[in-house]
C-alpha cells in the first residue's frame, strides 16, 4: 500500500477513536461503555506498516470479482476500524459493512439516562447515537454501503429494557402496550436518526433477528413474552412506517436452511410479506462442511418463491473440520458453496449481498474454528482462493 493512503486511513481511524463503538465483547448494556483501545501507532507521522502483517496489495478483490452479482460485505469490529492494515484489506475486498456489535441495541440504549427518570422515559427509552455515528462515519469514509444490524433481538438487548421502570433487578416485566410503545419509539429513533444523518448509506436493516426457536415455533424471548407472537409483525409495521423508501427491511436468522426452522419462519413471515412490510430474508449461515449444500440452496429458493423477497447471506463463516488437511477441504467447500450460489442466482433467485462474519480467523466469534478467509497475519487462506476460483 502507498504510504499516503495508509496515513490517510490511519488518520481517519484516529479521528474516529473519539467516539468509537462499544468494546466488541460488549459488557452488559448501554452505549456508555465507550472505550477505544489505541491503534498500532499513536504517532501518525512516524507510522510504518506493522511487521506482523504480510503485504496484501496484490490480492484479487472479492468485491471486484463479484461486482456484477451482489455486494460483498464483512462484519467489522472496532478493532478493525482502529487498525489501518485491517481497514486497508477490508476496503480492498469489500463494499458492504455490517457493524459486528456497535449498532446493536446494547450499544444504543442508554441506561443511565433511563434510570435517572424512569417515569419520564417509561415509554420512550433514551438512546445514544455515539456508537452508530462512529460506525457510519467509518463506513462513509471508506466507501462501504451499510447493513443495519439489528433492531429487535433477544440477545445483546439489555434486560432492563423489558422491565417496568427499567428495573435492572427484575421486578415486573413491562406489559404488551408498554413494550409496543418502547419498540416503536426505538425503531423510530434509530431509523429517523440514521436517515437524517446518513441518507442513502444504509441499504438494509435486520428489523428482527432470530425469532424462531431451535426446538419448534417461536423463541420464548422477552420480546415474545411481553408482546406476544405478533411482535415480529409489529416490528416490521413500525420499521415500514419510519424507514426511508430506499432501505430494505430484512428478517435474519441462523440455521434458516433447516427444514423445520424454515417452515416456522415462513409461517410467521408470510403475513408480513403479504402486508408489504418485508423486503428480504437474511440467511446468517454460520455453517460447517456438514452442510447439505443442495438443501441450503433449495431453502434459499423457497424463501424467495414463497415470500417474494430478495435474499442476502448476512453472516457467512464455515467452520473447519477436524482433519489434518482441513485447510484444503475448507477451501474446496467455500468454492462449492459459492459455485452453487452463482448457479442459484442464474436460476433467478435475487441474492443482493453476501457478508463474511469477520475479517481474520483470530478475530472471529467462532474461536478455534478458523471459519473465515484470512489468517491473523492477513495471508490468504484456501478459503479465500475457493471464493475466487468459483467466479473465475
Ligand atoms: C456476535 C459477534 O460476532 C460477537 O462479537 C458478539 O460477542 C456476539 O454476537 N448472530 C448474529 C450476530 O446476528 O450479531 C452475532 O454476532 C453472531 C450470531
Amino acid at each position: 500500500m502507498k504510504t499516503n493512503r495508509l496515513l490517510a486511513l490511519l488518520m481517519a481511524s484516529a479521528l474516529m477513536l473519539a467516539g468509537c463503538g462499544t468494546s466488541d465483547s460488549s459488557p452488559e448494556s448501554s452505549g456508555e461503555t465507550v472505550t477505544a483501545s489505541s491503534s498500532d501507532s499513536s504517532d501518525n507521522s512516524s507510522y510504518v506498516r506493522n511487521s506482523r502483517f504480510v503485504d496484501t496489495s496484490d490480492y484479487p478483490s472479492l468485491k471486484e470479482l463479484y461486482k456484477d452479482k451482489f455486494l460483498f460485505g464483512c462484519a467489522i469490529s472496532t478493532k478493525v476500524q482502529e487498525t489501518p492494515e485491517y481497514t486497508e484489506l477490508a476496503v480492498q475486498q469489500f463494499n458492504s459493512y455490517t457493524a459486528e456489535n456497535a449498532m446493536k441495541p446494547e450499544a444504543v440504549l442508554l441506561y443511565s439516562k433511563a434510570i435517572a427518570d424512569p417515569e419520564k422515559y417509561q415509554e420512550h427509552a433514551p438512546i445514544t447515537t455515539k456508537n452508530m455515528e462512529a460506525c457510519l462515519e467509518y463506513a462513509k469514509a471508506n466507501g462501504f454501503a451499510v447493513r443495519g444490524h439489528t433492531l429487535v433481538w433477544h440477545s445483546q438487548t439489555p434486560e432492563w429494557f423489558f422491565y417496568k421502570n427499567y428495573d435492572r433487578d427484575g421486578g415486573e416485566l413491562a406489559d404488551r402496550d408498554l413494550m409496543l410503545a418502547r419498540m416503536e419509539n426505538y425503531i423510530k429513533d434509530v431509523l429517523e436518526w440514521t436517515n437524517e444523518n446518513y441518507p442513502g448509506l444504509i441499504y438494509a436493516w435486520d428489523v428482527v433477528n432470530e425469532a424462531a426457536d431451535d426446538g419448534s415455533g417461536m423463541r420464548q424471548s422477552l420480546w415474545y413474552k411481553t408482546i406476544g407472537e405478533d411482535f415480529v409483525a409489529k416490528a416490521f409495521e413500525f420499521a415500514r412506517k419510519y424507514a426511508a423508501s430506499d432501505v430494505k427491511l430484512f428478517y435474519n436468522d441462523y440455521n434458516s436452511y433447516q427444514t423445520r426452522k424454515q417452515n416456522d419462519i415462513l409461517k410467521f413471515l408470510k403475513p408480513i410479506a403479504e402486508a408489504g412490510n418485508l423486503d428480504g430474508m437474511g440467511m446468517q449461515s454460520h455453517i460447517g462442511e456438514y452442510l447439505n449444500v443442495t438443501d441450503y440452496f433449495s431453502a434459499m429458493k423457497r424463501y424467495h418463491d414463497e415470500l417474494g423477497v430478495e435474499i442476502q447471506i448476512t453472516e457467512l463463516d464455515i467452520g473447519k473440520n477436524n482433519k489434518d488437511d482441513w485447510e484444503l477441504s475448507q477451501g474446496a467447500f467455500y468454492a462449492q458453496f459459492f459455485s452453487s450460489l452463482l448457479k442459484t442466482i442464474d436460476e433467478g433467485v435475487p441474492v443482493t449481498s453476501v457478508t463474511l462474519w469477520g475479517l481474520t480467523d483470530d478475530m472471529s466469534w467462532r474461536e478455534g474454528e478458523n471459519a473465515l478467509v484470512f489468517n491473523a497475519d492477513l495471508s490468504r487462506k484456501e478459503a479465500f482462493k475457493g471464493i475466487v476460483s468459483a467466479i473465475k
